[in-house]
């Protein structure tokens, strides 16, 4: 309500608190982006309709003309295509990196105007060093974007690593059931009023309904990701040994190849994504999710029932075999969300289907 025109001209002005209009903001809206900033330690936040058009929106906040974005090469498919396909014809030029290898990270960035990384990648669970390349990002004045959707706040502050801004697709562990559709980023008071004025003008803010059920998840999100953490690693344990299994990965499993830096930046568990690799490529996945009692199939990630995802077909699609043996995810690659049920129950629901 508004007591007269000049009351209404200092809410749309942002000299009294309130609404206008649902697109520029709303109460839930508002309760979320302040939430999310605040376990991510940043000064504000900006909650849209996905977690792509979050990405979209902090890419153009931080590099709002075409310049060179150094990305990894292990993105999820979905960014992959939006540099790709509507970037790099905007005349944007994306470098595609192992972001491992840090020396070749350090000499990409030079004239660079972007890096993006993401905490724990798809499907594998490689940890790249945010730490180092925040370091190096930081060093050569080059904002650094980190999507954090794999870790949530819970496991892991990008931004006390130095990133400049983090994103989530809040689809994921911060709604945590699977019934919503949304993302939020956080960081600078500056770089988010940005942000949200363009996320505005293109019309990508999140709606009530769903900035309210985000919120209702974010209230279980610690507990979740505790036990999504205690259990995918109980899970990759237990299947080292089980039959058909060639490969198992997760960040913190023994010999994982990124076990160290994981150890560094995930010291409380790296949440609840996990892969494998099995002995008879398509053939024996579908063995498997024919006999499974429990688990189910589904693109999607982070939500509490535990679901496989078979890359090749889902968030890999989009690339060449060959493309995708360069990044070792091959046939016979499964990817796995470990849900909040009963670890034991999980296990042995993988147990009977491979046995
Ligand atoms: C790591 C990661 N980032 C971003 C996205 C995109 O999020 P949304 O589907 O909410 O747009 C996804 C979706 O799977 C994802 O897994």
């Amino acid at each position: 309500m508004y007591r007269d025109l000049d009351d209404y001209d200092a809410v749309a002005r942002g000299e009294r608190g309130g609404h206008y209009y649902g697109r520029n903001s709303n109460s839930n809206r508002d309760m979320l982006e302040r939430a999310v900033a605040e376990l991510e330690g940043a000064e504000a936040g900006v909650a849209t309709g996905s977690g792509m058009s979050a990405l979209h929106t902090a890419i153009l906040a931080l590099a709002p003309r075409p310049t060179t974005i150094v990305a990894t090469r292990e993105l999820y498919g979905g960014t992959a295509a939006l540099l790709r396909q509507d970037l790099e014809p905007a005349g944007y030029k994306v470098h595609f990196l192992d972001f491992g290898d840090l020396d070749a990270v350090r000499r990409s960035m030079d004239g660079a105007g972007l890096v993006l990384a993401e905490t724990i990648t798809n499907p594998l669970c490689h940890v790249p060093d945010l730490q180092a390349i925040g370091a190096m990002a930081r060093q050569q004045q080059i904002p650094f974007l980190v999507d954090n959707t794999f870790a949530s706040p819970i496991l892991c502050r990008p931004l006390e690593l130095g990133a400049t801004v983090v994103m989530h697709s809040a689809t994921k562990y911060l709604g945590g059931h699977s019934d919503l559709v949304a993302g939020v980023i956080v960081g600078s008071a500056a770089v988010m009023q940005a942000a949200r004025l363009r996320s505005v003008r293109t019309g990508t803010p999140l709606g009530p309904f769903e900035a309210w059920l985000a919120l209702r998840g974010l209230r279980t999100l610690e507990l979740r990701m505790r036990r999504h953490s205690d259990s995918s690693l109980a899970l990759a344990r237990a299947m080292r040994t089980m039959p058909g299994v060639e490969r198992v990965h997760h960040p913190l499993l023994e010999g994982s190849p990124s076990g160290e830096v994981a150890r560094r930046l995930l010291p409380q568990g790296a949440g609840g994504m996990m892969a494998f690799d099995l002995e008879g490529g398509r053939a024996a996945v579908q063995r498997m999710m024919d006999r499974f009692q429990l688990v189910t199939f589904a693109a999607s990630l982070g939500g509490v029932e535990t679901t496989i995802s078979y890359p090749e077909i889902t968030s890999h699609r989009s690339m060449t075999p060959q493309e995708r043996e360069e990044l070792g995810v091959g046939p016979g690659t499964v990817r796995v969300s470990v849900g909040i049920e009963d670890a034991d129950d999980v296990i042995a629901d993988f147990a009977q289907a491979l046995g």
